[in-house]
């Protein structure tokens, strides 16, 4: 006969297996929660200069959210998107080997989160995806023949009509920097500084560097901030007017900033986020970690990784498995950890969603198929970076994105890893180049 005591050690030990360290590793999600929304919902910042800090709206390009009805037509599948994004952590990965810097293979078409702000005087309003993974600025500008440019929703902006306008000539510090940071491309008409992007997945821009007031929000202005006014050659097919660049070097909006900035990537599509310039007045709230830069690739900000916890449990890894750092990228959509690393990751992860059936040819390697589950039961992940800061990434949304474990394996290791947005989600993130540190605050969008 099983006493009471006996049961209790056999049933206790069967949950502590099952559910590890208790209740709350776990978060039951209804399957709902993997639907997108058709309508956007939630309360956009306003648009505004608070103190030194000007906060921006910022939404997904292809959501209920997105500023312009034909920015959510871009039906491209997830693997797609995923195939795209790829290219930035492998390119960002040999880019140790290459000649060429990093911050020109990185995929414009992984770039998904939007603001809208205006170009020149009068304003011209621009939807603008941000890029911490580049550094110059750009836009499709007028004149662009046909063919050169790609469908836009708002009108092209054009420098002739703007009155604060004006082409960066080729004998100025301001290109011949541009030239030393790898985005120049000689002169064009003779006098005019050129600029030009390429990214791995085989898109590029080329046109003018130029310089214009930029418009953040109201009373909110950037005079004289540089961008490439892209005038052809555009292989970019996307719904957006241009990029704005956020990362280390000079030509970065950041820079403008005093190299602090946050943002805010929400959890999902159908809910807003924020930009916000100049942050980090305001440290409540959030933990922090040393920043750290990738050695000959300038644009990038990094975290180092002390452990992962899976389901409450910490995964068993040496600090040397994570001694590549990771470049915090709002632009790369999956997370990319090195070997060892993920594969302890993982087999923790299947171990916690055993339940579910794992799909054999998923677009990563760990994707399942939920259809017919009434509820889901997720692992919450949680990642401790040096120094101690932990974020407990929310859940589903910051773990699972199209039924797939968010993170892939980037490279062996001792190789740089890449922070993918979808991990990001949810978070308020400050950059703050000035103290060389990461800030993360929970919850916020
Ligand atoms: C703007 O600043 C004021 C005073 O510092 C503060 O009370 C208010 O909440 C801020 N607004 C936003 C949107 O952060
Ligand atoms: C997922 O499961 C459902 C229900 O069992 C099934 O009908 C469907 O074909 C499965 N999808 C895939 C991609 O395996």
């Amino acid at each position: 006969m099983a006493s009471p005591l006996l049961s209790c050690i056999f049933l206790c030990f069967y949950l502590s297996t099952v559910h590890g360290a208790g209740e709350d590793s776990f978060v039951t999600v209804p399957s709902s929660s993997f639907e997108p929304e058709s309508v956007c919902s939630g309360e956009f910042v306003k648009p505004e200069q608070n103190g030194s800090t000007v906060y921006v709206p910022l939404v997904h390009r292809h959501g209920p959210c997105a500023p312009a009805p034909s920015l959510s037509t871009d039906t491209r599948s997830f693997a797609d998107i995923f195939r795209r994004s790829r290219a930035r952590p492998s390119y960002i990965v040999r880019g140790k080997k290459v000649s060429v810097p990093a911050h020109l293979g990185t995929s414009v078409m992984s770039l998904e989160y939007v603001v809208r702000v205006s170009f020149g005087t009068p304003a011209v309003p621009q939807v603008v995806v941000i890029d911490t993974g580049s550094d110059v600025s750009w836009l499709q500008c007028k004149p662009c023949s046909s063919g050169q440019c790609f469908p836009q929703k708002d009108p092209l902006y054009d420098p002739s009509h703007s009155s604060t306008y004006s082409a960066v000539p080729c004998a100025s510090d301001v290109c011949k920097k541009l030239a030393a940071d790898a985005y120049g491309s000689g002169c064009t008409s003779g006098k005019q500084c050129g600029f030009a992007i390429s990214y791995a997945d085989g898109t590029s821009t080329v046109g003018a560097y130029s310089q214009d007031k930029l418009t953040l929000a109201p009373g909110a202005i950037v005079q004289n901030f540089y961008f490439g006014c892209g005038h052809g050659k555009h292989a970019v097919r996307g719904l957006f007017d241009g990029v704005l660049g956020l990362g280390r070097l000079r030509e970065s909006l950041g820079a403008r900033y005093g190299g602090v900035f946050s943002y805010c990537l929400p959890s999902v599509s159908s809910k807003p986020g924020f930009l916000a310039l100049g942050a980090g007045k305001n440290p409540s709230g959030f933990v922090f970690t040393p920043m750290g830069t990738v050695p000959g690739q300038p644009t990038f900000s990094t975290v180092t990784l002390a452990g992962i916890n899976v389901g409450g449990k910490k995964l068993d890894l040496r600090p040397s498995a994570f001694s590549g750092g990771m470049i915090v990228d709002s632009g790369t959509v999956i997370t990319g950890l090195q070997s060892t690393a993920y594969r302890a990751l993982r087999s923790a992860f299947r171990k916690a969603m055993e339940a579910y059936r794992l799909l054999p040819n998923g677009d990563l390697d760990t994707c399942y198929n939920l259809t017919g589950y009434k509820n889901v039961v997720v692992p919450k992940i949680a990642l401790t970076f040096t120094g101690g800061a932990t974020i407990n990434l929310d859940v589903p949304n910051g773990i699972l994105v199209n039924g797939c474990l968010a993170f892939a394996e980037s490279g062996p290791d001792g190789s740089a890893g890449v922070l993918g947005n979808v991990n990001q989600r949810a978070f308020e993130v400050l950059f703050d180049t000035s103290t060389s540190k990461f800030g993360f605050r929970a919850k916020a969008c």
